[in-house]
């Protein structure tokens, strides 16, 4: 089986849009693998901060990239043995990840290491760019998005279950901020392609957003036959 044959459902969308918690669901529903990209420009940005390196050096950071020396066991992340899967979801790794995305040698550097997770019997990947650069031959292509204020109140909620302390304002202010950037920067730009859904979960629980994914991926599936 060629390796283009393994279906891909990619589910971009903004920062606390809830993609990653819709992704793995529908992941897990179907028995398919899954791939959290963001994960992997949080990685970089948090190597590039632990060994203190210059963040505006694109070099550096495309190094690092291209040597990240990651293992994801189950819910886990281990970065050279060390479990950093806390240490990447901080706000202000997120933010550097923002920054650190924007360069397109970061973004090659990491295109082969996402494409590997194509594998049977199937993959189901969230990101800014799944549908449009990393598997743009994916049979279902989702814009998952909410209001910025929807979003700001989920991140909100999140942080207080984990203890985190947190101000709506600032996180609102943040999401604004991450938006613009992830948007408007010159290479794989966060916006809904014209072959992609727009699944606005602003309404929806979970749940409704998870059965929304699957019915689409029956009807696609059902076309492929
Ligand atoms: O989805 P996230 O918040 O974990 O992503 C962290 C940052 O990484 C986000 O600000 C944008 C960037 N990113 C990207 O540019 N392309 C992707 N496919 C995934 C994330």
């Amino acid at each position: 089986m060629n390796v283009n044959d393994i279906p891909v459902i990619a589910i971009d969308g903004p920062s606390a849009s809830g993609k990653g918690t819709v992704a793995q669901r529908v992941a897990g529903k179907l028995g398919f693998h899954y791939l959290d990209s963001g994960a992997l420009y949080r990685l970089v940005a948090l190597a590039g901060m632990r060994s203190r390196v210059d963040l505006a050096d694109e070099k550096v950071l495309s190094d690092i990239a291209a040597r990240l020396d990651v293992v994801f066991v189950d819910a886990e992340i281990l970065l050279g043995n060390v479990n950093v899967t806390d240490a990447i979801r901080v706000e202000a790794c997120g933010n550097v990840a923002s920054k650190v995305a924007a360069y397109p040698q970061v973004r090659t550097a990491l295109l082969e290491r996402q494409r590997a997770f194509r594998q049977l019997p199937g993959l189901v990947a969230d990101g800014r760019d799944m549908g449009s650069v990393v598997f743009p031959d994916a049979i279902l292509k989702i814009f998952l998005t909410a209001s910025a204020e929807a979003r700001a109140q989920r991140r909100y909620k999140q942080l207080m279950e984990k203890g985190i302390d947190a101000n709506i304002s600032t996180l609102l202010q943040d999401i604004r901020e991450r938006d613009a950037r992830d948007s408007s920067r010159g290479v794989a730009p966060l916006r809904q392609g014209v072959d992609t859904r727009l699944l606005d979960t602003t309404s929806l629980d979970i749940e409704q957003a998870v059965d929304s994914v699957l019915k689409q991926y029956a009807e696609c599936a059902k076309g492929h036959l």
